[in-house]
């Protein structure tokens, strides 16, 4: 008998789409086992931050998705444990009211997490993989391995909160490869905004769709601790008018006076507190943990502006040579570690000029990776959105006070970065690895 293998029939390709699946939840498996199995079962029940959850909450929280979307939905299986439904909606209870809930401990939360795993393997080897649209192309599979790297990256950010003895490591990240200062003009004209082939991209970046955006000049690299600490010198925190009047208002009552985790000793010398390790501030790194309100009244002070969201995803994705989008600023491929810093590789930001390979045609560097970036634009629809697979995901955050972040950090996956993904927060918010870059209009001259 004869098997015929024919290479690229719908056969082949699903089953190549279930491998990457798997490979995608196994990832972030790993990911969130390893930040969670280091520490103690004091420590996992502990709230780190009024900020965040307990690290046993995001653990049990992230099975319960997965059984909502993967085990009942996609699989049509019976519940695991439908009783702790509430317990673990987000909606439901606010982070600070998380640790009072009867919550599982962690052995019944790992366990709980495993035999929903079990379940998936099996709904996943079951699914056809296209049909309805929760299930095409793998998309809710594709949305739950997300969803697990994107708590994965707040259970890193719960790490660097927590005071204690360090409990993580990773090699240090790769030294500068090129010096890259000043900026890039971005020249006026359209292109394309937003996910239309990406099958994993959520509801908030889609539809793809034209826009215009007018010329302008956006730095090559974050702004670097070195240009952030000449801010904190020059007294930047100690007046107002180059605040907004919000901003002002929160750096008083909130008594910021220097970027997140930074002390300075009684010579003078700064210090960055990296997941329990003290180090000198180095100066080529991207600063990370300041907050929106911090960034704007930087850029008031180097006499720039934040970038909007349609400007940074112009520099990061445009092609002026094809005249198309593409996911990153180095092409189409995805991500390697040559290429940006992510996925918790490295517990920190690299040096700016260490990843020369993934700059975009233009000569910007860094747009992935590293930190997220805080741009000017408020987190809004766009044009022709349709929420999917449910309002909560995006639309209800839609308006809100909220700005809009780009890039990821090195605390994000590659499968929930990309040129196009979309992430939000409050504009006091810190605890988040959040850095930024500048942008400015065009002069008469430059246009
Ligand atoms: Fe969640």
């Amino acid at each position: 008998m004869t098997v015929q293998h024919l290479p690229g029939t719908d056969r082949s390709e699903t089953e190549a789409l279930r491998g990457r699946i798997a490979e995608a939840l196994e990832r972030a498996r790993r990911r969130t086992i390893g930040l969670t199995e280091c520490l103690d079962e004091a420590e996992l029940v502990a709230q780190h931050s009024r900020l965040m959850s307990p690290l046993v909450w995001d653990l049990a929280h992230i099975g319960n998705q997965e059984e909502l979307w993967l085990v009942r939905d996609v699989g049509g299986r019976e519940p695991v444990r439908q009783d702790i439904d509430q317990l673990y909606d987000a909606f439901k209870h606010a982070r600070a009211d998380r640790p009072a809930l009867p919550l599982l401990d962690p052995a019944q939360a790992r366990d709980y997490v495993g035999t929903v795993r079990d379940k998936v393997w099996d709904v996943l080897d079951r699914s056809p993989l296209h049909g309805r649209d929760l299930v095409r192309d793998g998309f809710a599979f594709g949305m739950i391995a997300q969803h697990e790297q994107q708590h994965d990256e707040t259970m890193l950010a719960t790490h660097q909160l927590r005071v204690g003895e360090a409990v993580l490591a990773a090699p240090p990240t790769p030294a500068r490869g090129v010096a890259v200062t000043g900026e890039v003009v971005v020249p006026a004209g359209e292109f394309t905004m937003g996910a239309d082939s990406d099958p994993w991209a959520l509801d908030n970046e889609r539809p793809a769709h034209p826009v215009h955006v007018d010329g302008f000049a956006i730095d090559a690299a974050p702004i670097t601790n070195e240009q952030y600490l000449a801010f904190v010198d020059d007294g930047g925190y100690e007046r107002p008018e180059l605040w907004s009047e919000r901003g002002w208002a929160h750096r008083m009552e909130a008594g910021l006076t220097a970027p997140q985790f930074w002390d300075q000793d009684g010579g003078g010398r700064w210090w960055r507190r990296v997941f329990g390790v003290m180090q000198p501030l180095r100066a080529q790194q991207p600063v990370v943990h300041v907050c929106w309100f911090e960034a704007e009244a930087y850029a008031r002070w180097a006499g720039k502006r934040l970038p909007t969201e349609a400007e940074w995803e112009k520099a990061a994705r445009f092609d002026p040579e094809s005249g198309r989008s593409r996911r990153f600023p180095w092409g189409d491929g995805d991500p390697t570690e040559a290429l940006a810093n992510l996925g918790q590789h490295h517990l920190e930001p690299a040096d700016v000029g260490a990843y020369p390979a993934g700059a975009s045609p233009a000569g910007v560097h860094q747009l992935i990776g590293d930190v997220w970036e805080w741009t000017s634009s408020g987190f809004e629809a766009y044009p022709g959105f349709r929420a999917f697979p449910y309002r909560e995901y995006s639309e209800v955050f839609f308006g809100g006070d909220y700005r809009v972040l780009r890039g990821g950090s090195f605390g994000a996956d590659q499968v929930a970065c990309r040129g196009t993904f979309r992430n939000w927060d409050h504009p006091i918010r810190r605890q988040i690895f959040a850095g930024f870059r500048l942008a400015r209009d065009l002069r008469s001259d430059e246009r």
